[in-house]
């Protein structure tokens, strides 16, 4: 694994070039803006884990452009064969992250392209990079449409929105772009937004480092806050609207994301303020009929303790770190999708649309 500074002015946190892989490491940002090589299936596995890439539409890119280099690592020329150590491979990055249903959904693509291609293993090799491009460019589209469909269903009043958003959601979290930060950044555009609030999303930061990175970067006016000052802030009337993104919905439209959501949708409630959930419709896991199914991914004892190298707690307590909370569909206002926005009991029929 080796690094490389990043001179682009867009942000593609995952990148296809001259055979291999370049992924911004978002473990450095704000402080650094570097890229990393991943030259092998097992690097990306282990970039995914240790969040150099993170954001559930990103993982997907990155899972689908790890079985490419997957495929190039297979010394066969029997597509049985090929396919099995395939398997192998999809398995490994299967492991690194269990809640956002991207991952499972563009290795699933992925798998399913190697087994209906035809039987000549560099056909198939190819046809692997192929679906990896297009998931990363479809992905750029969808989320695209998902800020022209979600700046349709702000609240019309009042006419300039401030909007509080949770973790990260933007062009670092997926092909680029973003879906909740997509949607904030179409406002912007539009002129339908004077600023963001984002919390700074303990205890990995996402909020305070990502977002607050990108939304300075274009111009747009953000102010973080602590996870605890959300429900002051929404009682001081400073916030018009949450908008938020996702790593997994269930079908009844019970949605995962980033821990402290659940939360914020509660403070929505009790404070009269609508809730927007903004993801692509790959985030959807249809087969899972409410949140209760959901794994939620628990994270290092030492993310909650320690802040780069200085320690926060006794470490000799105990710590509960669970990465990802499930907000009732009951609290969701809309789940804004690339097809249009829609209460979360209607999302059943955008299923195969
Ligand atoms: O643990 P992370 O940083 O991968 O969590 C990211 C989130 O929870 C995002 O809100 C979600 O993936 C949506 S990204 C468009």
């Amino acid at each position: 694994m080796t690094t490389t500074t990043c001179e682009s002015n867009s942000i593609y946190p995952v990148r296809w070039q001259d055979n291999k892989v370049w992924l911004i490491d978002q473990t450095r940002l704000p402080m650094e803006y570097g890229e990393v090589e991943i030259t092998s299936s097992e690097a990306m596995a282990r970039a995914i884990e240790t969040m150099i890439v993170r954001g559930a539409p990103a993982i997907g890119v990155a899972a689908a452009y790890g079985m490419v280099l997957g495929a190039q690592e297979i010394k066969t020329d029997q597509k049985e064969q090929f396919l099995a150590d395939l398997t192998r491979i999809a398995d490994r990055l299967a492991q690194t992250r269990p809640t956002a249903v991207n991952l499972f959904w563009a290795i699933e693509r992925m798998l399913k392209v190697a087994q209906e291609s035809g039987p000549e293993v560099a056909v198939i090799t190819k046809n692997l990079l192929e679906t990896a491009q297009n998931i990363q460019k479809e992905d750029v589209e969808t989320c695209r449409a998902i800020g022209r469909h979600g700046l349709l269903a702000l609240p019309e009043q009042p006419e300039k929105l401030t909007i509080l958003t949770h973790c990260n959601t933007g062009s670092l979290a997926t092909a680029s772009y973003g879906t909740a930060l997509g949607v904030i950044r179409s406002a912007w555009t539009a002129g339908r937004l004077i600023q963001v609030y984002a919390d700074e999303t303990r205890p990995r930061l996402q909020g305070a480092k990502l977002t607050a990175w990108e939304c300075a970067r274009e111009g747009i006016p953000v102010t973080v806050i602590t996870d605890s000052m959300a429900a002051h802030c929404m009682q001081q009337k400073l916030i018009d609207a949450v908008i938020v993104g996702a790593d997994r919905i269930a079908a009844n439209g019970d949605t995962a994301n980033k821990i402290g959501t659940y939360s914020l949708a509660v403070l929505a409630k009790a404070h009269h303020l609508p809730f927007y959930v903004a993801a692509p419709l790959s985030t959807v896991d249809f087969s899972l009929k409410d949140g209760t199914g959901i794994p939620i991914e628990q994270r290092d004892r030492a993310e909650i303790y320690q802040v780069g190298t200085t320690t926060l707690c006794p470490r000799d307590v105990n710590f509960y770190n669970p990465a990802f909370d499930v907000t009732p569909a009951a609290l969701i206002t809309a789940i804004i999708t690339e097809k249009g926005a829609v209460t979360p009991a209607e999302l059943i029929f955008l299923q195969d649309s």
